[in-house]
């Protein structure tokens, strides 16, 4: 079935502006009949941060950002879905248009700016779900005009901790102004810090949410040291490695590579699995790591395990590759374990990290 709707609908959505197909995206998936999900393989599962990940396939952040429709992405064969970011005012987000496909290289920039509904609406529409069961992790954010920013972090904590299976702090979102200055040494510690705590005290009421930490691709290896160090005095849960790249690849083809924003898709695939391979051999099995960057096949899905990645998520694929893609992905995965005799994945994430970081620097 999902097959047919990709076949019909892809070449439709390509015709149209970016932002308006993926609305259309949403509006569509809200029409999914709530059917349970399909039984997944055991030898799939994933077991990180303390949760049981029925595959290791997950629906990267900025896609749903309000919450709109997380179950019917979990149906439609997601391990897990993160939503946001969010902030915690409501926020209009950059003036359009703000999404550029760059259809020759297979890859998006984007500055939408955290559009988004505030907290207060995404709470509401996850609280209603809440008995549904299922991965449904929440990326927080800062508003763009808040004087405090660390401040926004920490509220959206204790608000969210109820609904959140796990929380991801994103400090690297390039399209609000100073944001990724967090990622620094000491900015980072005192937000960790303060996040952590926040954590503890609303763990009586909230149970113990996971808190991961997600980077730019554009650290260098210098910040990268302080990043993991930083994360791990502080006692975080995991990392997610990469959101979009300010880069711009010399081997880019599209018309629009000069638009702001950040790049994802296929043209951020190799830096961002260099980032993880570096990520994994600095953070010596601490937590797990989730790979992100264009992944658009089995083949690159299995390139971000071996490089460190105990889950990955995707989004900009799915813009050339459709909704078929998660089920293509999952049946590759599984036929490499049966050919190699293996029961899960965990036995060969970080298999090649040592190897990827030897090599040259992606350029
Ligand atoms: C349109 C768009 C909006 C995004 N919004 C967010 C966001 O709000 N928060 C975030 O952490 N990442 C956001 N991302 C980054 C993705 O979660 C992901 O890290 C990045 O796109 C790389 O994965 P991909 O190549 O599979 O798209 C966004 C990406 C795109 C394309």
């Amino acid at each position: 079935m999902i097959r047919a709707f990709d076949a019909l609908t892809l070449p439709l959505m390509r015709r149209l502006d970016a932002e308006d197909a993926h609305r259309l995206a949403m509006r569509g998936l809200k029409l999914i009949p709530a059917a349970p999900p399909r039984e997944e393989s055991p030898r799939l599962a994933v077991r990180a941060f303390g949760l049981n990940f029925p595959n290791p396939v997950g629906m990267a952040a900025g896609f749903d950002k309000n919450a709109e429709a997380p179950d019917a992405l979990l149906r439609l064969g997601f391990g897990f879905v993160e939503i946001g970011s969010v902030t915690p005012l409501p926020q209009v987000g950059n003036p359009r248009p703000r999404l550029f496909r760059l259809a020759s290289d297979e890859g998006v920039i984007n500055r939408m700016g955290f559009n988004n509904d505030g907290a207060e609406v995404v709470l509401r529409r996850l609280a209603a779900r809440a008995n549904r069961g299922g991965i449904v992790g929440v990326n927080v954010g800062a508003n763009k005009d808040s004087p405090d920013r660390v401040a926004d972090y920490v509220r959206q904590i204790e608000i969210f901790a109820p609904v959140a299976s796990y929380f991801t702090v994103n400090v690297s979102s390039p399209n609000t102004p100073g944001l990724r200055n967090l990622q620094q040494g000491d900015m980072l510690d005192d937000l960790l810090a303060r996040v952590v705590e926040a954590r503890e005290r609303v763990r009586s009421s909230a149970g113990d949410t996971p808190v991961l930490l997600k980077i730019a691709p554009d650290l260098t290896l210098n910040e990268l040291d302080d990043v993991v160090h930083v994360a791990r005095q502080r006692g975080i849960d995991g990392m997610i490695v990469t959101n979009t790249t300010l880069a711009r690849p010399r081997t880019l083809r599209s018309s629009n590579v000069d638009e702001q924003g950040g790049l994802s898709g296929r043209p951020l695939a190799r830096l961002s699995t260099r980032m993880v391979a570096e990520t994994y051999v600095r953070v010596e099995g601490a937590f797990p790591l989730i790979g992100v960057g264009g992944i658009d096949s089995g083949g690159a899905a299995l390139m971000k395990i071996r490089a460190g990645a105990s889950l990955i998520q995707l989004y900009s694929s799915l813009v050339y590759k459709g909704l078929g893609l998660v089920h293509q992905i999952k049946s590759d995965l599984l036929s490499v374990l049966r050919r190699t005799g293996r029961d899960s994945l965990s036995e060969i994430v970080g298999a090649d990290a040592a190897q990827i970081t030897a090599e040259d620097w992606p350029v």
